[in-house]
């Protein structure tokens, strides 16, 4: 698989994808999102990859918004079009069996805040800046932003956000509960990698199953979500990876989970 927009590593079960146009930015252009939505169906396709970082290349930007080149020559049926085409690529990301963590290495605006946000898990280094400043270009968020931020962060938090459209820093955004956590720029990597190589300690069906009922939780009444929740505890139940885990515990070692 090869990509022009995009680097794509794989290393022992962590697939690393960076948005590489370091020059624009990382600025999301159509062809971006299609290579986005390849990198996450090969994602999900490996059996030899667990989980996956996102990041953006260079020192300055994650990704700095949706490539307003291309934006300003829209209509409102195709700006519609690009909208639903580039929700569905991150829906992909958020609705992913594998964890997903965006490590936010600088710039996070528009586009690039909305794909930080459709993963499940967000590091940020200190020099990240979020924002979601359409409505100074005359547009709004269309990426998910206007439904992702307020379920985070709360609607009053997300509508100054997204009303100003002015950037906070790492620390606020971590302060507010849109990020994680916040590390030195030189430790993002390892410290997102260290994090993802924890989860994909764990059982990796229960691990999926979690994501899951996370995801769809959000959207259902709570006795629907209580159900849901139910369901893949009676599932997993199945699973060899239960019986590994429990013995592993009453033998006082280590599990190793198959997947199974
Ligand atoms: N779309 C297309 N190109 C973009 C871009 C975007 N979203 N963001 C940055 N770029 C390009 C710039 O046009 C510039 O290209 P050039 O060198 O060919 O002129 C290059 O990336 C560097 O950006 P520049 O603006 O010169 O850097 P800066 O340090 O002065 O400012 C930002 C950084 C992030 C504050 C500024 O680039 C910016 O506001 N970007 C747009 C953010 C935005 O509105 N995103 C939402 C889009 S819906």
């Amino acid at each position: 698989m090869t990509f022009t927009s995009l680097l794509f590593d794989v290393h022992d079960r962590v697939a690393t994808i960076t948005v590489n146009r370091p020059d624009k930015l990382n600025a999301l252009d159509d062809a971006t999102m299609g290579e986005l939505d390849e990198a996450i169906d090969v994602v999900e396709r490996r059996d030899d990859i667990g989980g996956v970082i996102v990041t953006g290349a260079g020192s300055k930007a994650f990704v700095a918004g949706a490539d307003i080149q291309e934006l300003s020559a829209q209509g409102p049926l195709d700006g519609r079009a690009r909208a639903r085409r580039g929700q569905a690529v991150l829906l992909r990301f958020e609705r992913s069996r594998k964890p997903v963590i965006a490590a936010v290495n600088g710039f996070a605006l528009g586009g690039g805040c909305e794909l930080a946000l459709a993963c499940h898990i967000r590091i940020a280094s200190a020099n990240a800046k979020f924002g979601l400043p359409e409505v100074k270009l005359g547009i709004g968020p269309g990426y998910g932003g206007t439904q992702r931020l307020p379920r985070l962060i709360g609607a009053g938090r997300a509508l100054q956000l997204i009303l100003t459209g002015e950037m906070i820093d790492a620390e606020e955004a971590h302060r507010i509960g849109m990020v994680n956590r916040v590390v030195p720029r030189d430790a993002l990597l390892a410290e997102s990698d260290a994090l993802l190589r924890r989860i994909l300690a764990n059982g990796p069906l229960a691990v999926a199953l979690c994501i899951e009922a996370v995801q769809r939780g959000v959207g259902v009444t709570l006795e629907e979500g209580l159900s849901i929740e139910a369901n893949h505890f009676g599932l997993l139940a199945s699973t060899e990876d239960m019986r590994e885990g429990m013995r592993a515990f009453l033998e006082k070692r280590a599990p190793r989970f198959s997947g199974r």
